[in-house]
């Protein structure tokens, strides 16, 4: 039963999300007649969902109607380190949207997005540059979580240039590329995208080139390491075959390709990666996959499978060699 009305949960903290409650809790607690003020809500509903929330930790109510943050509800402060605000309410107005169409996905195994939203994800996000940059800010929370323990599990080299592909604002290649100083890179995503990049303000300019263009064309070549992270997951088989089929094209004998994806593990155990599977088939058609589907793929699309590395978060590493590259 409680696990039927988690989406109550779910919903109301996508609102507290949206509402940035968690910044106007920053410097302490308020009185729930405050927060209405200051959100235009209403007052009596307003303090039922902070109750709510208050129940799974995500607020604390210190005195009558007068709620704080807990260390959970820390993170959904803009300016926390480790913030997943813009993920969250994100979340509330695109992927609880789609999930209304869920069942059409069921039925066909087609991405339900469209059906919500009248044209594909990425023409969405073209088409409506502050949902685009709010994405983008929430791949950034993601991989502000993740990059440090895939930088660690990686022994990537201390020398050679990194293409990032689908890389997005280039989070984790300017973690990839601070952790290896010797090391150049290349940003690699849709025009409007690469535009958007942190990679001046990280101060990487003169290491790392911006490149404008699509992952089902004709990528940057004659990178040593190519880095594809939580890019397959948006895209059925026959999709995943042409992209990995280009980045074979554009490598060179020797390079590497490395896959960071929630790599399903086998059995019942609850794990992140079934969630979001389920998530990517409702809303783009997409999947995650185990460790023997990615691997099926590699070697049909011409790869050799290298190993496969759990890192200290959601993601595992997924290396490939061209077979001429195998030791
Ligand atoms: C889920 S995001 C992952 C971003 C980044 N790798 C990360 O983990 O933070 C998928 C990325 O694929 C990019 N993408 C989608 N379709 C693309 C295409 N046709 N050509 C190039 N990039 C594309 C998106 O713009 C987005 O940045």
């Amino acid at each position: 039963m409680a696990l039927g009305d988690g989406f109550i949960y779910a919903r109301a903290l996508h609102l507290a999300a949206e509402l940035s409650i968690a910044d106007l809790l920053a410097e302490g607690p308020q009185p729930t007649k405050e927060l209405a003020r200051l959100t235009s809500t209403d007052p009596g509903t307003l303090h039922s969902m902070l109750r709510a929330l208050a129940g799974c930790g995500v607020f604390t109510e210190v005195a009558q109607g007068c709620f704080g943050l807990t260390a959970v509800g820390e993170r959904l402060r803009s300016d926390h380190p480790r913030s997943v605000r813009t993920t969250i309410a994100q979340s509330g107005r695109i992927t609880a949207r789609t999930f209304q169409h869920a069942d059409h996905a069921l039925r066909t195994g087609d991405g339900a997005f469209a059906t919500a939203f009248g044209q594909p994800f990425w023409e969405f996000l073209r088409d409506h540059p502050e949902e685009g940059a709010a994405f983008d800010t929430a791949m950034q929370e993601h991989s502000r979580v993740e990059r440090g323990a895939i930088v660690e599990a990686y022994d990537f080299p201390d020398t050679g240039r990194i293409v990032d592909v689908g890389g997005g604002d280039g989070t984790l290649l300017a973690a990839v590329l601070r952790a290896r100083p010797g090391t150049t890179g290349v940003l690699f995503d849709l025009p409007h995208v690469v535009e958007r990049n942190c990679i001046e303000e990280e101060g990487l300019t003169e290491r790392c080139e911006i490149t404008g263009g699509d992952i089902f064309g004709e990528l940057p070549a004659g990178g040593d390491l190519y880095l594809m992270k939580s890019v397959l997951h948006g895209w059925n088989d026959s999709d995943v075959l042409t992209i990995l089929r280009g980045c074979r094209r554009a490598m060179n004998p020797g390079s590497r390709l490395l896959l960071v994806e929630r790599v399903i593990p086998p059995g019942d155990a609850a794990h992140t990666s079934k969630a979001f599977d389920f998530a990517m088939h409702v809303m783009a058609g997409g999947q995650e996959r185990t460790g023997d589907e990615y691997a099926r793929l590699l070697v049909e699309a011409g790869f050799a499978v290298g190993r496969f590395i759990p890192t200290g978060s959601v993601q595992s590493i997924v290396e490939a060699l061209l077979p001429s590259s195998q030791t």
